[in-house]
């Protein structure tokens, strides 16, 4: 994995929103052919969120950014650039990151969406790490956001039980002070011969709008799951050790895994081959299913709010997703941060 030079990077605050709404498994029993035993034991989700009626991808990006900004201790004046991970942006265009930019007056900010999957997250983070490491900007708010329910078909039980929406952020700094983290590393990757696995099809310049994408469903999250978590356990592993080594750093020597919050098997069987505790990870999937773009993001605040990342600990974060893509950050815990109970 690359170690970053240029000036050094910190991890200031973070953040996370989830809609009020929860949606039980039980609940989900009586919406499709499923059970609550089927998705514990293939998925490990019990809960997931489900935004209101209206509740957009950018409500809950800016609420995420608010926290993150509070806990980092900066203000809108402070902001170069705010950066929205999602799959679900409330349009095409304009894009997420320019309503939140517009929602919190950020005027001195630039604005851009990165849409790379679920992965979309670590692309983010690392884009402004490498914007703040060249001197380009000094403060940048990264935020992970989905309402994935308006893009799901919930007759579908393959997609329906798996996903869930949230938002979750991170503010980067090149200012050291009261930081929580710095940045060490990041590797990004892609294997764009697999762009059938997870999919969106509808309604753009490959399938413009008609009653017959309608009728064929185009409209929906489309996704071959079975093939899907082959190829995380296939690719994954060697990227991350291969990541490691790169960076200088064992993988014993992490101290915490952040994964893609998708399915508890990925990370059991990712972290066998890799030789590591499950204990290691840090989970929180069974409340929140797969957020998407914004599940890193969701675990990694929750670690940090009950103080459960301690100085010096390095973590490594790792998404994947439609693309397909794949990347990992490494970030080194320095203060404990904002205990946030
Ligand atoms: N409830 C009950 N049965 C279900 C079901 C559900 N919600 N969804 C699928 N099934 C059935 C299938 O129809 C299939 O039945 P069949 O054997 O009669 O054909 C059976 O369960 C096994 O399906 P399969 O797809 O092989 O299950 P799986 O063990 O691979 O688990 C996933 C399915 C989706 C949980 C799993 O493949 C997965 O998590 N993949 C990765 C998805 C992912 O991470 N996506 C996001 C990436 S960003």
């Amino acid at each position: 994995m690359p170690l970053f030079s240029g000036r050094p990077v910190f991890v200031l605050g973070t953040g996370m929103h989830v809609p009020e709404k929860i949606l039980t498994n039980q609940e989900l029993e009586k919406m499709v052919e499923t059970t609550n035993e089927w998705i514990i034991e293939r998925t490990g989700i019990h809960t997931r969120h489900i935004a209101a009626p209206g509740e957009l991808t950018s409500d809950l990006a800016f609420a995420a950014g608010v926290q993150a900004m509070k806990t980092a201790g900066v203000t809108v004046d402070d902001l170069d650039m705010v950066l929205v991970a999602t799959n679900s942006p409330d349009t095409v265009f304009p894009g997420v990151a320019a309503k939140v930019q517009g929602m919190l007056g950020a005027n001195c900010s630039g604005a851009a969406d990165i849409q790379s999957g679920c992965t979309g997250c670590v692309y983010a983070l690392a884009m402004g790490s490498a914007g703040i490491a060249a001197g380009l900007w000094d403060n940048v708010l990264v935020i992970g956001a989905e309402v994935l329910s308006s893009l799901i078909d919930w007759q579908d039980r393959n997609t329906c039980v798996l996903f869930g929406d949230g938002a979750g952020a991170v503010v980067l700094s090149s200012n050291e002070a009261g930081n929580l983290a710095r940045i060490l590393a990041s590797d990004l990757r892609s294997d764009g011969t697999k762009h059938d696995l997870i999919c969106f099809p509808g309604g753009l310049v490959q399938n413009p709008a008609s009653e017959k994408t309608l009728e064929d469903n185009l409209h929906k999250v489309q996704m071959k799951g079975n093939e899907v978590f082959k190829f995380v356990n296939q690719a994954l592993p060697g990227f991350l050790h291969e990541s490691c080594e790169r960076a200088g750093i064992k993988a014993s020597e992490i101290d915490w895994w952040i994964f893609h919050q998708a399915n508890l098997r990925i990370i059991d069987s990712v972290l066998r081959r890799l030789g590591v505790e499950p204990a290691r990870a840090i989970v929180n999937l069974e409340k929140y299913g797969n957020t998407s773009a914004a599940s890193v993001f969701l675990a990694l605040h929750e670690a940090v709010a009950v103080g459960r990342l301690l100085p010096g600990q390095k973590i490594l974060i790792t998404s994947f997703g439609a693309g397909m893509t794949y990347g990992d950050i490494i970030l080194e815990m320095q203060g404990e941060g904002h205990v946030q109970g």
